[in-house]
């Protein structure tokens, strides 16, 4: 019911006046700190230390006890959901995610089915609940999830994969094949989403990492369609409060008029785009997030600075008005001095002040 006592992240994606430019970085919680390292060795694997809500908990809150972060973000995977649906999720060691059952058969792909969130994907639902409880309203907490697209990479490649030919292959041959997994994919989504939301998220972030993979044409058809979906079936309001909802497909600026029309209230950006262009093009439908490249954080404090005051100037150089959260144009890696976070944190609250005095 009552909004967190720094709210600066809702209201901007919520285009409210805010006294600075908030900012959380995608996974702030990771193998960056070594504090983190120190939980997931505890928890024995990454697939363990998702699946306990305690320790799942205590990385959450990692990153906020070093960095004056605006939001909290679950800690988990997307991939959680394609392992409910039963594909067998694990992680072989410097190889990254990969499925025991991926999709290769028709009747496989027939016999998927949206798995019940508080069921299968409980231990999600009780890591949220402790996290706002640890967070006592001091920040909002994110929830997310993967898109239909990006998650369907994994499950129809069985893993990462550098040239996506599976899931092409299927999508030029046999397209009602992939819809179908996308459709069922979909559905989940919505329901991971609504139940993370009924267990105390304040925000939510669908991230389509492989959606600027596609062509013009495909990315309409393939994953813009099923965001719009998924959009659409989100609580936009829980317990009197509005649940924001950001959509991040990784080297989608071209495409940024189109998703502004789903109906989302924010966008994600990665560094390829320039934010004043952007929000030229897309007026005041959405608020945007982003987008220093995440390769900055390994430059010297001076240029960490020097770069972060300039996303901050790119975004108020399209005109006043907010509607900006500061992030990372993609996920924070793992070979980043923990120290130079603290002086893009700082350095972006502090600057970006005088913009929003009114
Ligand atoms: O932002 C946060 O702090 C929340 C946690 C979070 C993780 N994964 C933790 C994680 C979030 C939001 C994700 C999303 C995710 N997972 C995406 C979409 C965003 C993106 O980065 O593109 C994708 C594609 C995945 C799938 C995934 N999970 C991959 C490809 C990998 C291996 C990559 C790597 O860095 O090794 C993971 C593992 C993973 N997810 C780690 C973390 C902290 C590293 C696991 C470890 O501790 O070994």
């Amino acid at each position: 019911m009552t909004r967190p006592k720094n709210d600066s992240f809702l209201r901007a994606l919520l285009r409210e006046p805010v006294e600075y430019t908030p900012v959380w970085l995608m996974r702030q919680a990771g193998r960056y700190l070594p504090e983190y390292c120190e939980t997931r060795r505890r928890a024995g694997n990454f697939l363990n230390l998702c699946k306990s809500p305690n320790m799942a908990c205590e990385v959450t809150l990692q990153p906020l006890a070093r960095y004056e972060l605006d939001a909290a973000i679950l800690f988990s995977d997307i991939l959680t959901v394609p392992d409910a649906m039963g594909l067998g999720l694990y992680f072989a060691e410097g190889e990254g995610p990969k499925f025991e059952r991926p999709l290769r058969e028709e009747w496989e792909i027939r016999a998927l089915a949206a798995p019940d969130p508080y069921d299968h994907l409980r231990y999600v639902m009780d890591a949220v609940i402790e996290i706002r409880k640890a967070l006592a309203n001091s920040v909002p907490l994110i929830g997310f999830s993967g898109s239909p697209f990006t998650l369907a990479c994994y499950m129809v490649e069985g893993g990462a994969s550098e040239d996506f030919r599976r899931i092409k292959t299927m999508l030029y041959e046999r397209p009602d094949l992939l819809h179908h997994i996308l459709k069922v994919t979909a559905q989940s989504v919505i329901g991971y989403l609504n139940a993370q939301i009924e267990s105390g998220a304040q925000a939510v972030m669908i991230f389509d990492t492989w959606g600027g993979t596609l062509s013009h044409r495909g990315y309409r058809e393939f994953s813009l369609a099923y965001l719009e979906q998924i959009v659409a079936g989100l609580h936009r309001e829980y317990d009197g409060e509005r649940i924001p909802s950001i959509v991040f497909t990784k080297g989608g600026g071209q495409w940024a008029e189109d998703i502004a029309r789903i109906g989302c209230d924010a966008i994600g950006l990665d560094w390829t785009s320039s934010l004043s262009e952007i929000r030229r093009r897309v007026g005041d439908k959405v608020a945007l997030q982003g987008n220093l490249d995440p390769m900055a954080l390994f430059a010297t404090p001076e240029v960490i600075a020097a770069e972060g005051r300039r996303v901050v100037d790119d975004f108020h150089s399209a005109g006043p008005g907010g509607g900006h959260v500061f992030n990372l144009g993609h996920g924070i890696s793992q070979f980043t001095p923990p120290h130079h976070v603290s002086t893009l944190v700082n350095t972006v609250h502090e600057y970006s002040r005088h913009f929003h005095r009114l």
